[in-house]
């Protein structure tokens, strides 16, 4: 069953992925060579915890950390460690926190310093497949137009689609049905209606898509050892169209629907 949250609910929703969209904002700013992933695992507990929210993955399965920070090969469920970014390194960081009873999750992969043009590349690509992932988060629309959005995008781009990991519907327990593939045929699967709430998370890699998980049972990386990115975002259908909860803005900046009534312009 795919919940449908109600006004309130996605009010709730909202504050809790606006703390992780403001917590993921000081770790990027914070990422630089010589700094660790446990550095800035230890800044976002924090932050979550003074905001009187607590980390969603923290005891999830067993997982030590606040955060999944994913360096370079590792795509996802990365643990916080000690050793310092390196310049040219990408690093994804995924949070959750649990605020009033509802989830907030979202991710970003962001680079230490300079990097080189494809990996770049790489981001920027990842990350505009999770906007035309987002576009399709429409009243009427099937669950698997979001990941065929994805594939479509990231394959026109010489990129692959990890097919291990997936996004989810999110809410007062942090994975809920549906399961969102990033790949697939357009126009199958359950429909959208307005107050589904999902974590749309991209998984893109340079080389070839396989991945396998590391001897600390949690670190996915490619096989082939290639670089992958990560992008993640919880956003709601609604009558006017997508509405993106875990980003920082005051306004909700839905993605626009059809083109709008322009506003009246008074005579004179
Ligand atoms: N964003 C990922 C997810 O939604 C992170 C989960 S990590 C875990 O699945 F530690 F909680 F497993
Ligand atoms: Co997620």
């Amino acid at each position: 069953m795919i919940t449908r949250k109600s006004a309130p609910e996605l009010e709730l929703m909202r504050a809790a992925n606006g703390l992780v969209a403001s917590v993921l904002a000081a770790l990027r700013r914070l990422v630089a060579p010589g700094v660790s992933t446990l550095e800035l695992d230890a800044v976002a507990e924090r932050q979550v915890l003074e905001a009187g929210a607590v980390p969603a993955f923290k005891g999830y399965h067993g997982y030590p950390a606040t955060l999944c920070a994913s360096v370079n090969d590792a795509v996802v469920h990365g643990i916080p460690s000690a050793t310092p970014l390196v310049e040219g390194d990408i690093v994804s960081i995924d949070m959750g926190v649990v605020l009033d009873g509802f989830y907030g999750d979202s991710a970003i992969t962001v680079p230490v310093g300079q990097v080189p043009d494809r990996t770049t590349d790489l981001l920027r690509v990842t990350r505009e497949s999770l906007d035309l992932a987002i576009e399709q988060m429409r009243v009427g629309g099937h669950v698997s137009d979001i990941g065929h959005a994805v594939q479509r995008h990231v394959e026109a781009n010489g990129f692959a689609v990890v097919r291990e990991f997936v996004g989810h519907g999110i809410g007062a327990t942090l994975h809920e049905e549906p399961q969102i593939p990033n790949y697939g045929e357009p126009g199958r699967g359950p429909v959208l209606a307005s107050g589904m709430v999902f974590a749309i998370e991209p998984m893109v890699t340079m080389g070839a898509p396989a991945v396998k998980v590391l001897d600390d049972r949690w670190t996915a990386v490619t096989r082939d050892g290639s670089l992958a990115a990560h992008f993640e975002h919880t956003v709601a259908v609604t009558d006017s169209g997508p509405r993106v909860l875990s980003q920082m803005s005051a306004r909700d900046t839905a993605v626009e629907t059809a083109s709008r009534e322009p506003a009246s312009v008074p005579h004179g």
